[in-house]
């Protein structure tokens, strides 16, 4: 099969680098978490629509060919898929591709970390929004927390590197940040805090959420007074290093981050683009609803969906508006995948 080739970077209508790709393989998860889904979880896409891995591989070929360089493998919960080991395998075998990570809520890693290193995986980010038992479970439903923690420890055993994320929500979790960085104090793992997003709408009868939303200044203003940070110099830029800010913290192993996607936007380097489970590819996170890739990837066009790809790219839009009152209209993020 002929690939495309790669005379230039891929590049969009705002001179943005884009070599990143997030690649939702389903949306089914095994938490219902309170700031992602209502109670109840939301209705699952009919088995029939989501890609076969085979139309998984077509798409991250192609994307490859034209300059994809990091593959992050999200979900719903991505580690509940059947097929994902041998999924991930295959992706973690394209030539070209110089990282292949995933975003997970750890709680099958405790079994599967050793599979998915020898599959070519390099690093996990691990939601864990507390590090108490009964509030953990609060917050996802039902989660165990023991099992997250295993799920942690066999990440950073197998040698992957290994991030947590923390959506920081005012009056939840937020009395926990230090907590989170005395965590981080003996293992060798990164704890991103994050600002939550307003996702999940007005249906939570929350004043439409956004009095959830710690502002990362105010966090890092309560963290510093305890513990001064350094913050650490970037040497490769957002391109490969994502959008968090990063501090070491004096004597730890590990080290902290924030991800500020409501106050601090960081749009104007954003370099990736989305492809759901149902193959509607995305060019921002939020935004627009997605182009969908099926017709071509059902009719063997690799020309189209070439030409699809690059179409999204072009079109991705310049940023979002999270901060204004009448913000987009948001796809839930078990279908995005963050
Ligand atoms: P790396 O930089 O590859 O480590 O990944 P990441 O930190 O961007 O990804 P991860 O899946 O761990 O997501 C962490 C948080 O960042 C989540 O809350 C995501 O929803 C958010 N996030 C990831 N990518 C984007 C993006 O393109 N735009 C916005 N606004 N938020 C994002
Ligand atoms: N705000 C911020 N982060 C979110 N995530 C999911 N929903 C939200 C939200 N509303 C995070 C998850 C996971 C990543 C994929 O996105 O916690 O770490
Ligand atoms: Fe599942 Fe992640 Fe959503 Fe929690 S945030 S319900 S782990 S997809
Ligand atoms: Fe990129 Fe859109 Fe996220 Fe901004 S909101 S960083 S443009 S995906």
């Amino acid at each position: 099969m002929n690939q495309p080739s790669v005379n230039q970077p891929l590049q969009d209508s705002h001179k943005r680098r884009i070599n990143y790709l997030r690649l939702s393989v389903t949306d089914r998860c095994n938490l219902r978490c309170s700031y992602c889904m209502p109670a109840e979880g939301l209705p699952f896409f009919d088995r029939e629509d989501l890609l076969t891995r085979t139309e998984i591989m077509t798409i991250a070929r192609l994307a490859v060919g034209m300059g994809i360089r990091k593959i992050r493998v999200t979900g719903g919960e991505p580690l509940v898929r059947p097929d994902i080991v041998d999924l991930l395998h295959e992706l973690g075998h394209l030539p070209d591709l110089e990282r292949l990570v995933l975003t997970t809520n750890g709680l099958r890693l405790g079994k599967l970390a050793p599979q998915l290193k020898e599959a070519g995986v390099s690093g996990a980010n691990i939601s864990i929004d507390s590090l108490n038992a009964d509030l953990y479970s609060k917050i996802t439903r039902g989660g165990e927390l023991n099992q997250c923690l295993e799920g942690i420890d066999a990440a950073i055993a197998a040698g992957l590197r290994t991030k947590i994320n923390v959506v920081v929500m005012n009056g939840v979790n937020d009395h926990e940040a230090a907590d989170f960085v005395e965590f981080v104090r003996t293992r060798p793992i990164s704890v991103r805090f994050i600002e939550y997003m307003p996702t999940r709408g007005k249906d939570e009868g929350q004043n439409d959420g956004k009095s959830l939303t710690l502002p990362t200044a105010q966090l890092l203003e309560r963290l510093n007074r305890e513990t001064p940070m350094e913050p650490i110099v970037r040497t490769d830029g957002f391109n490969m290093a994502g959008p968090a800010r990063n501090f070491r913290v004096p004597g730890a192993v590990g080290s902290v981050g924030v991800i500020s996607p409501v106050s601090c936007n960081f749009c104007d380097d954003c370099n990736r683009i989305r492809i759901t489970s149902t193959g509607l590819a995305r060019g921002c996170l939020f935004h627009d609803t997605g182009l969908d890739l099926k017709p071509w990837l059902r009719a063997g066009d690799e020309a189209g969906l070439i030409e699809a790809l690059r179409r999204v790219v072009d079109d991705k839009p310049s940023g979002h508006q999270l901060d204004t009152d009448d913000g987009p209209d948001i796809v839930p993020m078990s279908q995005l995948g963050g």
